[in-house]
């Protein structure tokens, strides 16, 4: 059994840099997280070569960072882990390389964390925090909820002495819940990451306004026997899962686009981001008031609807699997779990039906190596530790 139980973990799957020291999985010593939002902000996206460069930059001081505030050496470790995937595959390559280097030098076990593992992690983390490392509700199995920029998956997540499975329940056909924030958000105008300007100024907006609907998912049907095409859908297989089970986003931001384009509001939406990003008097640190100000009532209600019109279906998915699989509990995270409607809306639901609900806090609702750290203790607990040919997997999947 390890001595300390302090492990290291480096996250570097996209366009954070994180580093972190965990104890025992319940204990965080410190989480330093360098965001590169200001260098992919005026691209209104994730641009993968900067993305690598950023992270080579970033990962020394950050892991550096993370062991001076946790007040402990390279010496004191006895693990370090690392995203191995999925994710772009540059910048997983920055993270596993030089966890590798450390993991050599100092002579400690290599262990490699699936990133949407780590996003189930961080919310028993918080629950195992909170209960000072004792075990509690987090050895029920749960289902979870992963919701971010880059996946909209469900699992069943059980434990079972001391280490996890997984077994996929649903995931997206197409665009993750956050990429259809980040991608309505930049056609009006609004800033990157679009998730938190759209929550924000959702609060203002009619949320009843546009009526968007999702239609139900064929799988057969929508894969017509094709491989799927996305970055997200690689991650799973669909054709197995229950088609209640399965979400699509791209649909609803067409549907955005269309309402934008018959009523008109593109002229508006160019305005609203010269005013608050490129244009001469832009301020330097836009603000929800600077934004609310370009917004009329017509784009406030569009907002709205559409932040409704996500959140009923996430909700309305997830509890179908609930009741389908009987699960008690269900955990929400991933950086779209910050969403305050999303958690009030889940919040008050679960206590309709009197079930458990939990989300991460929301440092750890976005990327963060908090998360990889906790997630790689079963596996150190377990021995369960990555080749020297570990390299990074784009689509790695989680469970079966
Ligand atoms: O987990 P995360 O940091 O990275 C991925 O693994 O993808 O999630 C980032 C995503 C972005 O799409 C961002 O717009 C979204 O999470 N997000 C939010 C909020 N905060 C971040 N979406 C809705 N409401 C928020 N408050
Ligand atoms: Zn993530």
């Amino acid at each position: 059994m390890p001595g300390n139980g302090l492990i290291l973990a480096i996250e570097s799957s996209c366009d954070e840099t994180a580093a972190a020291v965990v104890q025992r999985g319940s204990r965080t010593l410190s989480s330093a997280v360098a965001s590169q939002i200001a260098t992919h902000a005026r691209y209104g996206g994730v641009v993968p070569e900067l993305a690598s460069r950023e992270h080579l930059r970033a990962v020394v001081p950050v892991v550096r960072a993370a062991l001076a505030q946790a007040n402990i050496t390279l010496n004191d470790l006895d693990a370090i882990a690392v995203t191995s995937g999925p994710g772009l595959a540059g910048a997983l390559l920055v993270g596993i390389t030089y966890a590798k280097a450390l993991s050599f030098a100092q002579n400690i076990p290599l262990i490699a964390i699936n990133h949407l593992e780590g996003h189930i992690h961080a919310v028993l983390l918080n629950e195992r925090e909170s209960l000072d490392g004792q075990s509690s509700t987090g050895d029920q199995p749960a289902l979870a909820l992963v919701v971010s920029g880059g996946h909209t998956h469900l699992y069943l997540a059980s434990p079972a002495h001391g280490s996890w499975t997984y077994s996929l329940i649903g995931r997206t056909v197409d665009d993750a819940a956050g990429e259809a924030y980040d991608k309505v958000a930049k056609l009006l105008g609004l800033g990157y990451p679009g998730g938190p300007w759209i929550d924000a100024l959702a609060l203002h907006g009619n949320p009843n306004a546009v009526p968007f609907a999702f239609s139900r998912i064929k799988t057969k049907l929508h894969l017509g026997g094709k491989p799927p095409r996305t970055k997200a859908a690689k991650t799973a297989p669909i054709a197995n899962l229950d088609p209640h089970f399965l979400f699509s986003f791209s649909g609803i931001k067409t549907a955005v686009l269309r309402y934008v384009e018959l009523h008109n509001l593109r002229p508006e939406a160019e305005a609203r981001h010269l005013a608050l990003f490129t244009g001469p008097d832009a301020p330097a640190n836009p603000t929800v008031e600077d934004a609310l100000a370009t917004c009329d009532q017509q784009t406030l209600d569009l907002i709205a609807s559409f932040q409704h019109a996500v959140v009923g279906d996430l909700m309305k998915k997830t509890f179908a699997a609930q009741e389908s699989l009987g699960a008690t509990r269900i955990l929400v995270t991933g950086g779209v779990s910050a969403n305050r409607e999303l958690r009030s809306r889940f919040t008050s639901e679960a206590a309709r039906r009197n079930l458990r609900v939990a989300f991460p806090t929301l440092a750890l609702s976005t990327d963060n190596a908090a998360m990889i750290a906790a997630a790689a203790w079963p596996h150190l607990q377990a021995g369960e530790f990555a080749p020297d040919s570990l390299s990074a997997d784009p689509s790695l999947p989680l469970g079966r």
